[in-house]
């Protein structure tokens, strides 16, 4: 059985990765300091799959903890998602970003180094294309940034390719995401956001529950076909096959791989608003506001290297995307407290 090291496993798009991961035969360790996600998630696995995953409750940045756990077992890959995420704070917290996604991923990579395990798949971002010239986005777009965030991940992407230049036994991929969205089919395992959300889609949901009063779209004066913000949602479900196709596959591909996670498609915020009313019943309310600082008008992929060189593609259609994330948030209206 082949074992894989993923961080940040109880994270949103970890959690339905290592659900993946048992199905197709993995023996799975996570490690997650949970600064961003609960135990309880790895209940939720256990019932889905009828394995529970080995967990450490362990930060990336702890090195002797990481020598331990690659001394414990025989890692062939890491699927290394542990990172924060909010845009926002990065901006007002600069330093806690680049010292957990930055110096975190460099600790990981000194003992994956030491342990002789040269395999990684690392959670970037489309965020790393900045405002692109043209859609969609192909690979070899330049890259730039507006905030630690972004910076962060692109940083990353620069250390592994250095390390890989150095070292040729390293496979490294660089996945970048565009908007995962969704959950899983069983109504167990989604996104919950700790404080009030930034992204729309946890947004409209909690509307819809009565969590939230209401959405505000941020502009309805862009150059898009209804004036709202256009993007490439992705189902969780889908992201996360990538990444099993990634460790599945490590042994055959040498180098560094940089892929496009999306699905091809772009959707603006009032089709989102929309379809989720027409497939979910559920009203939402809304108000135009104001655009939010930093947004670009759109953004959609073009996912066709990966298809022809990992074999993947995007399956599920915008409707079972929503439908999925209303069935988790209904079920679950606190999220993992509920
Ligand atoms: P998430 O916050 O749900 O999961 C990240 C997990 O990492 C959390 O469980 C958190 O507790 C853990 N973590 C954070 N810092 C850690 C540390 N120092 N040591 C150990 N664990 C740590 O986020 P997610 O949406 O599942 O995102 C996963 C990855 O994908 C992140 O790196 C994120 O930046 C990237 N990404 C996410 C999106 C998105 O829209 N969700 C888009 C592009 C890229
Ligand atoms: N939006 C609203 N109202 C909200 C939230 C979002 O109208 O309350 C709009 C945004 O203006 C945008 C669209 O909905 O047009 C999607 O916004 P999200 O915040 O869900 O996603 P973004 O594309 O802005 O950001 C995401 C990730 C970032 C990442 C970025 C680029 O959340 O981490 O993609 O990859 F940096």
């Amino acid at each position: 059985m082949k074992s894989v090291l993923v961080t940040g496993g109880t994270g949103y798009i970890g959690s339905h990765t290592v659900i993946q991961l048992i199905e197709a035969g993995f023996e799975v360790v996570i490690i997650d300091n949970l600064s961003n996600s609960k135990e309880v998630v790895l209940d939720r696995v256990e019932s889905i799959t009828g394995v529970r995953p080995i967990f450490y409750p362990y930060d990336i940045r702890n090195f002797d903890a990481l020598r331990e756990l690659f001394d414990q077992y025989d890692f062939e890959s890491v699927i290394h998602f542990a990172g924060l995420k909010a845009v926002g704070e990065s901006t007002e917290i600069p330093l806690k970003y680049y010292d957990n996604n930055v110096s975190g991923t460099v600790t990981l990579c000194e003992a994956m180094a030491e342990a002789g395990c040269k395999n990684i798949v690392f959670s970037s971002s489309a965020t790393v294309y900045g405002d692109p010239a043209s859609v969609p986005i192909l690979e070899n777009f330049p890259t730039s940034t507006t905030n630690p965030y972004g910076s962060s991940k692109l940083m990353v992407e620069n250390i592994l390719q250095d390390l890989q230049a150095s070292d040729p036994e390293w496979t490294v991929f660089l996945l970048r995401y565009f908007n995962p969205i969704g959950a899983h089919k069983s109504g167990t395992i989604g996104e919950d956001p700790r404080d009030i959300p930034n992204n729309l889609l946890p947004y409209v949901t909690q509307v819809a529950v009565g969590k939230l009063e209401q959405l505000a779209i941020f502009g309805d004066d862009y150059p898009t076909k209804d004036g709202t913000g256009v993007r490439d949602y992705i189902h969780v479900e889908d992201l996360a096959s990538a990444h099993v196709k990634a460790a599945q596959q490590a042994s055959n591909f040498k180098g560094t791989n940089i892929y496009n996670l999306g699905t091809g498609r772009g959707y603006s915020v009032l089709d989102i608003v929309k379809t989720f009313e027409e497939v979910t019943g559920q009203s939402v309310n809304y108000k135009i506001s104001e655009r939010r600082p930093g947004d670009i008008a759109e953004c959609w992929a073009d996912p066709s290297l990966v298809a022809k060189e990992l074999g993947w593609k995007a399956h599920r259609e915008l409707s079972e995307m929503l439908e999925d994330a209303w069935r988790w948030q209904s079920n679950n209206p606190n999220g993992y407290d509920s």
